[in-house]
């Protein structure tokens, strides 16, 4: 999977995907994270990539020009499965939506600054709108990090073990059960009697309903009535 990034702080993305799990994804060649500086394509000797908004109204907003350039350089080169706008005001990033990026081959990630990007991106160039939660970044780099990491790692072949996706929260709709590991006890804290038991059946029912637990005590909205 190929996903590139247009923001005008490319500084910020080098190094989120450079640990742990997203950089062996792209080490073993089956995750490509590319920086695109939005800055480049300014046409302008300034390099300005925002301007006053027409009818006034406070904060400057990112010009057409420079990210219509990007996409259309990238898209000569390859077609892509989704252009993704990061912003507030866009439908709930979740875990179904990473499910449904992570069998796709190519999206762009455009991250906005700003009092926001001309409205003309969002209707022409635009597929979809993404936000991460119900409050204001001051811009839309973190919201991509957030994507690519969710997205990279769910990705077939990035994380080695292929179940311990499967079994993250939310897979389910449910959160995860509580894990733990040696010493079996510690401070006097004990790990729970039944992990230390052997019995597989039994371990599973017991996961299931710690999952459940959990749900209901932190998450009740995501259970069904
Ligand atoms: N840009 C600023 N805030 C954001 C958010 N909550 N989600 C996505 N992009 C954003």
């Amino acid at each position: 999977m190929r996903i590139d990034i247009l923001t005008i702080l490319p500084e910020l993305l080098e190094s989120p995907f450079n640990h742990s799990i997203i950089k062996r994804g792209r080490g073993k060649g089956l995750l490509e994270i590319c920086i695109h500086n939005i800055r480049d394509y300014a046409q302008n000797k300034h390099k300005q990539v925002d301007d006053y908004a027409f009818g006034g109204g406070a904060g400057m907003v990112m010009m057409i020009e420079p990210i219509d350039l990007c996409i259309s350089k990238l898209k000569a080169e390859r077609q892509y499965d989704e252009i993704i706008y990061l912003t507030p005001d866009g439908e709930r990033f979740t875990q179904r939506t990473a499910n449904y990026l992570a069998t796709l081959s190519n999206i762009i990630l455009l991250c906005g600054h700003y009092k926001g990007i001309d409205q003309r991106v969002r209707d022409h160039l635009v597929t979809r709108e993404l936000s991460i939660g119900d409050y204001v970044l001051s811009g839309g780099e973190i919201a991509a990090m957030v994507v690519a990491d969710s997205v990279g790692r769910l990705v077939p072949g990035v994380i080695s073990d292929e179940t311990s996706a499967l079994t993250d929260s939310f897979q389910d709709n449910l959160l995860a059960p509580p894990v733990y590991t040696r010493p079996a006890e510690y401070k006097g804290w004990k790990v729970p009697e039944i992990l230390l038991s052997g019995h597989q059946q039994k371990i599973d029912e017991w996961k299931h309903q710690q999952s459940v637990e959990r749900t209901k005590k932190c998450r009740p909205d995501l259970l069904p009535d």
